[in-house]
């Protein structure tokens, strides 16, 4: 059958999924990798992790399907974003790459936001400086590593590294573009003027396109590398958030996309390069044409009940722990956890937050710790629909809920009635690499548009209506809100490296 590949380069693992020109997944393979953190706060990987797991993701996807690489169409990108990756005259990697949950930048966000104007910044890119854009990552590079910087020549995010191993060329989709802190939002391009205000050599940025547009095809060297046939169209695709929004459907306004993975993202899709004020969501352009999105990121969602159940609960298994969770009452009897264990984003742009349980007695049991931390990411996740609120911006209808964390009913059954809304489960819950699949479609000829891409592929499942409980949360909403501004001060006493 002829079908499309979609490339997700992620933190964790290269994952390739193979989509039929019907819409229907035919396999998927990944390879997993490690990231290292050689000092508090650093987040790195080496580029070469990504092309391995690529090239053993995508033999592993075309064996596990039977299909041959000349039956591939087309191939679509998406991957981790905002991670810098520098590249030398040669094409050669310069240093590990920077990756997005890297929090060493805070000096280089206040130059930014000094150099470019606060204010201005927020208005030409759509945000404000934070320490997982690339921009801060490049301004470090220059300020501590002036060896590296003095040879690069050209600048990447992940999966755009891939692109230029599969194709050769330099290229970047507009939603990776947005996330580099080095975008005009309303132009989908590079802003001159804040590339110029941070002495940055334009010569070093790929092109941009939109989603869907080709950007180079397989060359024999990676042909030979992936079984894929030179001469396959690669399409821009988009950063993963993006595609993963394109994954579940959401290209338009009106329906949310919400996911509970590692990190816990609010995503809505725009018809207008819409911003909030302060910069405290995130806006992007969509890998879709003509499209933006706003979107709240929490650092340690699913993350958050990982770290749990791996520290206090070893070797018990997350069902176990979440059955005993559902039999406590919501609100957990006035404990409240914050979820922000490796810093936040949205709504506290604070790489120094840190978790926290409150309200601890005697009476609470570990039931009570476990439901207090799915409840601490709900509200977590509430907090940016409470920020998109505030923006001009039609009230959605319901969540498309995706990520490790929404296989559990109750967790689920939870974001429902802390965000008030309507959840929808999805069928096909293949996250980004589906959307980039999904946006490779068109150059394949499987669709001719992404509208047709989605409503020919994408499957939602149950519903789960906000319950009787909804209405409590509202208050514990509340306490919630209060606890980071009254615990922000202890948080920055304590150094970076717990000292
Ligand atoms: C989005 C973000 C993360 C990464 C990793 O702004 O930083 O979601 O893309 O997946």
């Amino acid at each position: 059958m002829r079908c499309v590949v979609g490339l997700d380069v992620s933190t964790t693992a290269t994952k390739a999924l193979l989509l039929g020109d019907d819409g229907g997944i035919l396999a998927t393979g990944a390879v997993e990798y490690a990231v290292a953190s050689p000092r508090p706060l650093w987040s790195e990987q080496d580029p070469d992790l990504w092309w391995s797991g690529a090239v053993g993701a995508i033999r592993s996807a075309l064996d596990s399907a039977g299909v041959d690489g000349s039956d591939v169409a087309a191939v679509g990108l998406s991957g981790q974003m905002h991670g810098l990756v520098a590249l030398d005259a040669a094409g050669e990697v310069l240093r590990p790459a920077i990756l997005w949950n890297d929090q060493r930048t805070a000096r280089e966000c206040d130059e930014i936001r000094e150099v470019v104007g606060a204010d201005r910044l927020i208005a030409i890119t759509g945000n404000d400086a934070l320490p997982g854009f690339t921009a801060p990552k490049l301004l470090w590079v220059r300020r501590h590593e002036p060896d590296v910087w003095s040879r690069i020549a050209h600048v990447l995010v992940p999966k755009d590294l891939v692109r230029h191993r599969l194709t050769g060329e330099l290229a970047i989709d507009r939603a990776d573009g947005a996330g580099t802190l080095l975008f005009d939002l309303a132009a989908r391009t590079w802003s001159r003027e804040v590339v110029e205000a941070l002495g940055i050599d334009p010569g070093w940025l790929p092109r941009s396109y939109e989603g869907p547009e080709v950007t180079g095809s397989i060359s024999s060297g990676a042909a030979a590398a992936t079984g894929l046939t030179p001469g396959t169209p690669v399409v821009a695709g988009g950063g993963d958030q993006a595609s993963a929004a394109v994954g579940v459907g959401v290209l338009d306004p009106g329906v949310l996309s919400v996911s509970l993975g590692t990190s816990g993202v609010v995503f809505a899709a725009t018809e207008r390069p819409l911003i909030e004020p302060a910069g405290r969501l995130h806006a992007f352009c969509h890998a879709v044409p003509d499209r933006w999105h706003l979107m709240g990121v929490m650092l340690s969602a699913a993350g958050s009940l990982r770290w749990y159940r791996d520290t206090l609960a070893p070797g018990v298994g997350f069902d176990e722990l979440v059955e005993e969770a559902a039999a406590v009452a919501p609100g957990a009897d006035g404990l409240l956890f914050l979820p922000y264990l490796t810093g936040e984003r949205t709504p506290h742009p604070d790489p120094l937050a840190r978790g926290a349980f409150v309200g601890l007695t005697v009476r609470h049991t570990r039931g009570h710790l476990t439901r207090a931390v799915l409840e601490g990411v709900a509200l977590g996740l509430r907090d940016s629909l409470e920020l998109m609120r505030t923006i001009d911006l039609p009230d959605p209808d319901e969540a498309r809920l995706t990520g490790g964390g929404s296989v559990s009913p109750l967790w689920c059954r939870i974001v429902a009635d802390v965000l008030n809304l309507p959840v929808v489960t999805m069928e096909t819950a293949e996250g980004a690499a589906h959307g980039a699949a999904l946006l490779a479609q068109p150059a394949a000829g499987h669709a001719s548009s992404i509208h047709e891409a989605v409503a020919g592929s994408v499957r939602t499942g149950p519903t789960i209506a906000p319950g009787p409980d909804a209405v409590g949360y509202g208050a514990v909403h509340e306490r919630y809100r209060e606890l980071y501004p009254a615990l922000a001060p202890t948080f920055h006493a304590v150094a970076p490296d717990g000292g």
